[in-house]
């Protein structure tokens, strides 16, 4: 465990934070990624050393500055982003982790060395076959000494967000969900603003519109609240 000669309410607590999308490359020059720039999970990883914590960020590529003061690791797939997530959490006892990261579901189950050429212009473009990527939420959730104490997820959906997201709660085993509405119109990836449900076990809490960094300091601080009152997830 870290020594931390931070002060706050989090003073003391070690956080996980996955940020940023993944790239899951097709050749040397093409990838498979979703949409994020990493806002939302970089601000969290802010507001939580803000309030005292020491931050742990694993980070896709993205095109911010890391903030100041914790450790930051990078990746690129989200092979790397699991390998690098499971063994800080072997390592450092979490008392929560943060998956805001987006991560690829699929990576192109062959990487060409070289370049995939156009051969002609009649052509058909050649098949894509794909393979799962792991679920990083659902391994760190999984009942293990190393489990964060906290486990917290954010569920990108596009359409009946609050069902979606309690479903996805379940599946990944996780303990907190933070469902946001990414459909058409809503401007939230890459946007500076977020509309979020909090769903924990005793409570769902609907947020007003609000910027990224204000939603991260809100989820800061009910997580510095539920440190206070653990009993009630
Ligand atoms: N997540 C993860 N590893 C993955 C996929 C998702 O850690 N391979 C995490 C995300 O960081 C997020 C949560 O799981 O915290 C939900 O991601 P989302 O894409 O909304 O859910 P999926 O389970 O992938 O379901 P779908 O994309 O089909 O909605
Ligand atoms: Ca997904």
């Amino acid at each position: 465990r870290r020594q931390s000669r931070r002060i706050g309410p989090l003073a003391g607590k070690n956080c996980l934070v996955t940020a940023g999308p993944t790239h899951e490359p097709l050749d040397p020059v093409r990838y498979l990624a979703n949409r994020s720039s990493g806002k939302q999970g970089y601000a969290l990883a802010e507001a939580l050393a803000d309030l005292g914590a020491e931050v742990t960020l694993i980070s896709g590529p993205t095109a911010l500055r890391p903030p100041a003061g914790g450790a930051v690791s990078f990746c690129e797939t989200a092979r790397q982003m699991r390998d690098l997530a499971l063994k800080a959490a072997r390592s450092t006892a979490f008392d929560a982790a943060i998956c805001t990261a987006a991560v690829a579901d699929w990576r192109p189950a062959h990487v060409q060395d070289q370049k995939i050429k156009k051969t002609g212009k009649d052509d058909l473009p050649p098949p894509l076959a794909l393979l799962p990527n792991p679920d990083i939420l659902a391994e760190l959730s999984e009942p293990s000494p190393s489990r964060p104490r906290l486990v917290i997820g954010f569920a990108a959906e596009t359409e009946t967000v609050e069902a979606h997201a309690r479903a996805k709660l379940a599946r990944k085993g996780c303990d907190w969900i933070v469902a946001n509405n990414v459909g058409a119109g809503s401007d939230v990836m890459g946007g500076s603003e977020n509309q979020v449900i909090l769903i924990t076990q005793d409570k769902v809490e609907h947020w007003p519109r609000l910027s990224k960094e204000e939603v991260a300091r809100r989820l800061a601080t009910t997580l510095a609240d539920w440190f206070l009152k653990p009993h009630k997830s």
